[in-house]
């Protein structure tokens, strides 16, 4: 166990992005009412996502990681979420099938709530308010009333989470995720559009594969593989006092395990090394991400590697990679060789999205094209490297909003107006997450060809 840890031995360190609730008895109470709830996930679920990401690590893999940029109490339907898998497993067997590798399934959901901000208080023409920071600590109103911090919502943002990760339970594990309905994925709207067709191809292909399976006497009845996945939940740990109220011991290994998620992440906002966030993670025993944005150096990281995953484990960290399309060359290839040459286990993923936001026709919003080029830089350093590509991360929905510029259908600037409805960050569409998807696997391929299948290797020795 990490020496001289407890669940709260951060609440002695350094703080930032913390709200500033009015009343300190109310939030102890709540705090205490959520230490006596239920786990939301078990550590059993942790252990095998991290032996799962162990295998990425080591390049036999792929990690999809993705989901809204922060949920919201209001859009709790079960469309939403079903809207959202749907997607979600559409890239993912676009990835599966074009890489011939496992896919990890993350989503961000089920505990995405709570947000940093760049500034505590935000103006409006005279008016200044505290910012809106998720709605697990305020509501995004602007007004006196709603941007007040309110303890209770903390209830509510477990309760809504509990619930949203019994439907996906259920979608992974009861028949939604089966092969047999890769084509049913198709969503109404994405059937007419450009990427539809490519999509179609790839799902025919399956059916076929399938038939010729069925044939041979596996079947989904007969293999449960093909009519189920495991999904797993992640969100950033940003609310400590929520995640320490959430935080269990493992009575079959002793361990202290987060059970609000499967895997939590630190912001590239919170990861400063002699911080409470940092101080938190490296006692609990989930997967966990670290975000490394622009300002990250490689001795930093280093000494971050050494507080979060001393033993070296492979699975246990994951490098969520986000500069901005033209800053990747300029930071990842120092942090990959630092990494590399030390021989630290990571995997290491590519967020696209948080480098590349805009504001274009007073919408925040982020060009499709600079998205895919992050990804391409991305993967072309890893390849000059020598090390793996293993994973993406990215904000999205299963709706067809209109938040980010570009694609296949060229959204503009104009367009964000129709249907700009995230709480945060922009998302990418559904149509936009097959068409990175496409663009991934192809990438992922590449990678695999060029290092060549781990098995022939062996073979040929
Ligand atoms: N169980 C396998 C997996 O999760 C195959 C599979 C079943 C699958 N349903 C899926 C893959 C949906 C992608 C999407 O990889
Ligand atoms: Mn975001």
């Amino acid at each position: 166990m990490a020496q001289n840890w407890t669940p709260d031995s951060w609440r002695s360190m350094p703080i930032v992005q913390v709200p500033e609730y009015r009343d300190a008895d109310a939030l102890a109470e709540v705090e205490r009412r959520l230490s006596d709830f239920p786990p939301l996930v078990f550590a059993g679920e942790a252990r095998k996502l991290k032996a799962q990401l162990a295998e990425v690590a080591e390049g036999r893999g792929f990690l999809l990681q993705g989901g809204d940029c922060a949920e919201s109490f209001a859009e709790h339907h079960a469309d939403h979420i079903r809207d959202f898998f749907r997607v979600f497993l559409q890239m993912a067997v676009v990835l599966t099938y074009a890489s011939a590798q496992p896919v990890v399934k993350v989503g961000r959901i089920a505990g995405q709530f709570a947000k940093p901000r760049s500034s505590p208080m935000e103006k409006q023409g005279d008016v200044e308010l505290p910012s809106y920071r998720g709605d697990i600590v305020n509501d995004i109103a602007f007004t006196p009333e709603s941007r007040e911090p309110d303890p209770q919502r903390q209830v509510m943002a477990y309760r809504q989470s509990a619930a949203t990760l019994n439907l996906l339970r259920a979608f992974a594990q009861g028949g939604f995720a089966n092969l047999d309905h890769v084509h049913r994925w198709m969503l109404s709207f994405v059937k007419d559009s450009p990427q539809s067709h490519r999509y179609q191809v790839l799902a025919d292909r399956i059916s076929e594969s399938l038939e010729f399976m069925r044939a041979c006497g596996i079947d989904p009845d007969s293999a449960p593989q093909l009519r189920s996945t495991d999904f797993f939940t992640s969100h950033e740990a940003l609310l400590l006092g929520y995640e320490q109220a959430m935080t269990r011991v493992d009575s079959t290994s002793g361990d202290w395990y987060a059970t609000s998620g499967h895997m939590l992440w630190i912001g590239d906002r919170t990861r400063q090394p002699d911080h409470a966030h940092v101080e938190f993670f490296r006692g609990i025993k989930n997967p966990i991400g670290l975000k490394c944005g622009p300002s990250l150096k490689a001795d930093e990281l280093l000494q971050l590697i050494d507080t979060l995953n001393p033993a070296n484990e492979a699975g246990r960290l994951t490098l969520i990679c986000r500069f901005g399309a033209d800053k990747v060359f300029e930071h990842l290839p120092q942090l990959v060789r630092a990494v590399e040459r030390e021989g630290r286990k990571v995997v290491w993923s590519c967020d696209p999205m948080h480098g590349n936001t805009i504001t274009a026709g007073g919408y925040k919003t982020r060009p499709f094209d600079r998205i895919m080029r992050e990804v391409e830089a991305f993967f072309a350093v890893h390849r000059a490297e020598g090390s793996y590509a293993g994973g993406i991360h990215v904000e999205m929905t299963g709706k067809n909003v209109t938040e980010c510029t570009g694609g296949a259908r060229a959204l503009t600037a104009e367009d964000l107006a129709d249907r700009y409805h995230t709480y945060c960050d922009p998302r990418l569409n559904a149509e936009q997450a097959i068409e990175l998807a496409f663009m991934v696997a192809e990438n992922v391929r590449k990678e695999r060809d060029q290092r060549g299948s781990p098995e022939r290797e062996a073979a040929i020795a």
